[in-house]
């Protein structure tokens, strides 16, 4: 038993799409406890220090400027194997590479508009999550 949180985004291309519902239906169906949730925009300079990992990638500028674009979904989920488990269900960063039944290959468009974030470990979940909530609302 190993009951992990993870953090996750629906990014701006799926709730354009109007996919939040759909996602957080899968959420639902694969076990994930809802902590905590809110809808929100971020800024470019936000987008920035939260992906600052990536800074040096080519594709940060475009990655940042996408993900200020326009409302988010961020929620802090709960579940056993929590992180691992969200990557499964969210499938591979490119599309074209993601297996049947992902969230992506429901829903993203390339591979940067695809859809959703997830933690991918646990120090990033721990940084992730309190970037985006206070401790009162993880509680
Ligand atoms: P995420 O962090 O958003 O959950 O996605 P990920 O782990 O599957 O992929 P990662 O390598 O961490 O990349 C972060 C996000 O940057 C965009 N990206 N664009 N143009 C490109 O080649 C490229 N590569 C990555 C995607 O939005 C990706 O999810
Ligand atoms: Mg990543």
């Amino acid at each position: 038993m190993n009951l992990q949180r993870t953090f996750t985004i629906i990014k701006p291309d799926a709730v354009k799409r109007n996919a939040i519902g759909d996602i957080i239906g899968q959420f639902d169906k694969h076990g994930f406890r809802i902590l905590a949730i809110k809808k929100l925009e971020i800024t470019k300079h936000q987008a920035e220090q939260f992906y600052a990992v990536h800074s040096s990638r080519p594709f940060f500028s475009s990655l940042t400027d996408f993900m200020s674009s326009g409302p988010i979904v961020a929620l802090a989920l709960e579940k056993e194997n929590a992180i691992a488990d969200l990557r499964k269900l969210m499938g591979a960063t490119n599309p074209a590479n993601a297996e049947e039944g992902t969230i992506r290959k429901k829903w993203a468009s390339s591979i940067e508009h695809n859809a959703i974030h997830g933690s991918d470990a646990e120090d990033t979940a721990r940084f992730e999550l309190s970037f985006f909530f206070a401790g009162f609302e993880l509680a």
